[in-house]
């Protein structure tokens, strides 16, 4: 009766045990977790059952930071099946199951990003599921950005130039030089965090010349460039220049029609006087004929 009562009171303390302890206990030893894109990373989970594991389930879920709204299941082990989310198909494993909840998410990327939870139930052990919570951020270089421009590139016009760059975690900061003849840095207008622009207005020819846009992050930088010539219209030295050329040319002319004036008037007299000499020619053949013919007479 007495031996009976203990084992009674000593059952009794042992399930008072089960559930002070309450539900499976979830520890998490890392709660914010950072990798660099396409590494592979352990997202540790570790549970402490007093119960057999034979109906033990696991379920990891993410809750993307891009999509908070879409909460979705990574890896679910439910007695000795384990079942992928087929995006996560040949990326996801468990390691070290059954003794504890790991995975190991191997080619990591920038969508993996987000809070992570592990929910660990081992029925008949009661209470709610214990449940652990990581974040894991996923590192990426900046993407090579895009440089644009538009706008009036001639002289006295305005023009925006813009650069956009799609990738990078953390966000990159953003910077646009003008490369040559001196490197200057632009002020920039940053709109949202895809896109930078800087706006010349009033370009002149000093506004010609490379400029580079820069993203950088932690992992590292990307430039892009563009290439501005601003069209200056001919007024000022080429135009002096021009003016030059048109009045040599001109003078040119002049002198041409100079010499072909004279020329011409040369060449009248000319005609003139060939026609009177050769008449006075002609009269001296006729009038010295008889001077030959008596001269030959002779
Ligand atoms: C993850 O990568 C490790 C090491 O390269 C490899 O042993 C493991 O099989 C990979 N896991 C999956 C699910 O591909
Ligand atoms: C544009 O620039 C030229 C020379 O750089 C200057 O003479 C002119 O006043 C400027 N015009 C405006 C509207 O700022
Ligand atoms: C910019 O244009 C000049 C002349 O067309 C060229 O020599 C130079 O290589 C160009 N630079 C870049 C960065 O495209």
């Amino acid at each position: 009766m007495v031996s009976s009562g203990c084992c009674l009171f000593g059952m009794t303390c042992l399930v008072s045990i089960f559930f002070q302890c309450g539900a499976v206990r979830v520890t998490v030893s890392e709660s914010n977790i950072e990798v660099v894109q396409g590494d592979s990373v352990t997202l540790p989970c570790s549970f402490l059952t007093m119960m057999p594991l034979f109906r033990l389930s696991i379920i990891w879920t993410l809750t993307p930071f891009s999509d908070p709204d879409f909460p979705t299941q990574v890896i679910v082990y439910d007695q000795g099946q384990v079942i992928e989310n087929p995006a996560f198909t040949g990326r996801v494993q468990f390691a070290g199951m059954p003794w504890s909840a790991d995975v190991i998410l191997n080619d990591t990327r920038v969508s993996d990003a987000g809070t992570y939870r592990c929910l660990v139930n081992n029925p008949p052990e009661t209470g709610d599921p214990g449940i652990g919570e990581l974040s894991l951020s996923v590192l990426a270089p900046p993407s090579l950005p895009l440089c644009l421009w538009e706008g009036d590139t001639s002289a006295g016009g305005s023009v925006t130039l813009s650069c956009l760059v799609l990738e990078g975690v953390p966000t990159p900061q953003m910077s646009w030089e003008k490369l040559e003849p001196d490197q200057i840095t632009l002020p920039i207008n940053i709109e949202g965090q895809l896109k930078g622009s800087v706006k010349i207005v009033n370009v002149s020819a000093q506004n010609s010349g490379v400029y580079r846009c820069s993203v950088t992050n932690l992992l590292g930088t990307q430039n892009c460039y563009i290439n501005l010539s601003v069209y200056t219209p001919p007024d000022n030295s080429p135009g002096v220049v021009q003016g030059i050329v048109l009045t040599l040319f001109m003078a040119l002319v002049l002198l041409t029609l100079l010499v072909l004036v004279l020329w011409l008037h040369r060449s009248a007299q000319e005609s003139k006087w060939r026609n009177s000499h050769e008449d006075e020619e002609c009269y001296n053949e006729i009038r010295y004929t008889p001077s030959l013919i008596k001269r030959s007479f002779v």
